[in-house]
């Protein structure tokens, strides 16, 4: 069931929550692919009801991205939901979202401000304020959605780690379920801005995984030098990518690491033909 209003979603949540049934919540910017796929039916599975959020969230973007631009798939998207066994695609406009004239900046709207030291690092660098407008959003689907579960990739790893300290540090009665990487054969992690991507592009953004698999088998050898590791990477850089960050991090509070441990998160993001892509792997 395809809805767009607030207060179309409150009453169908009335109703389940007076029936005593579990519900789950997927948020998503639409776009959806076997990534999402793999969240949503987590959540079929273990929840009685499950609503999929499809929201190009526009204060999560910052100025010179891709908002514009990000694809819009809804009939698509709504299809996936409908064969997966999704109860609600709630799908609104920012003007439902954010109210008339929605002026989306903090002097006109409430936002939800993670700590500095979660997001003066790694993607907050170079994208000010956008965890900001995560946090923001994610506090709003929930309360909207009041999901007992609610679902996040580990693609994303710094958001699902910011959203779990926003959890717990405003006591927000959710369970957050971290979800594993689905990537294509290739090891190529999906993301829904892999569309901007030629063929060509697409071998050249192999780097990603590669570096990472390559630095997990070296940690797996033994080698838990943060520099040595580091440099396994560059033999696979090449005058096609444009490296932002490779950065060895604790997995609970990004801390950063100089030796690495079970408990340590390699990231990484590099563009490929202007295209921004990131990814991440769990050494334990
Ligand atoms: P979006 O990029 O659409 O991703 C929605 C969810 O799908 C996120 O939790 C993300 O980590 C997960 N996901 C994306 N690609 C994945 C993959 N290859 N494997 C596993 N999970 C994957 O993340 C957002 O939207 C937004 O920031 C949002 C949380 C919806 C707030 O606007």
């Amino acid at each position: 069931m395809l809805v767009h209003t607030i207060a179309e979603v409150r009453e169908k949540i009335k109703e389940w929550k007076k029936e005593g049934l579990t519900v789950g919540l997927v948020p998503t910017m639409g776009a959806l692919h076997s990534g999402h796929k793999s969240l949503i039916e987590k959540s079929v599975e273990k929840c009685d009801r499950t609503v999929v959020s499809v929201f190009v969230n526009p204060i999560q973007f910052c100025p010179g991205e891709d908002l514009e631009k990000y694809p819009r798939t809804l009939e698509a998207d709504e299809k996936l939901c409908t064969e997966a066994g999704v109860d609600i695609v709630f799908a609104p406009s920012p003007k439902e979202m954010y109210g008339e004239g929605h002026i989306m900046s903090s002097d006109f709207l409430t936002y939800v401000i993670p700590p500095y030291f979660y997001v003066d690092k790694l993607c907050g660098k170079s994208r000010t304020g956008h965890f900001d407008g995560v946090c923001t959003v994610v506090n709003k689907l929930f309360n909207i959605v009041q999901p007992d579960f609610a679902f996040f990739g580990e693609k994303d790893r710094q958001q699902l780690i910011i959203l779990k300290k926003m959890v717990k540090d405003l006591n927000i009665p959710v369970e957050i379920v971290p979800c594993p990487i689905i990537r294509e054969e290739s090891g190529l992690a999906l993301s829904s801005r892999n569309k901007y991507l030629s063929e060509e592009d697409k071998k050249h953004a192999l780097a990603l995984s590669k570096i990472l698999f390559n630095i997990k088998a070296c940690y797996d050898k033994g080698i838990n030098d943060v520099s040595s590791l580091t440099e396994t990477a560059y033999s696979y850089l090449s005058e096609h990518h444009e490296l932002e960050y490779l950065e060895f991090r604790d997995a609970d509070d990004l801390e950063e690491k100089v030796n690495a441990d079970d408990n340590t998160i390699v990231f990484i993001a590099l563009k490929v033909a202007n295209v921004r892509l990131i990814d991440n792997i769990a050494l334990r």
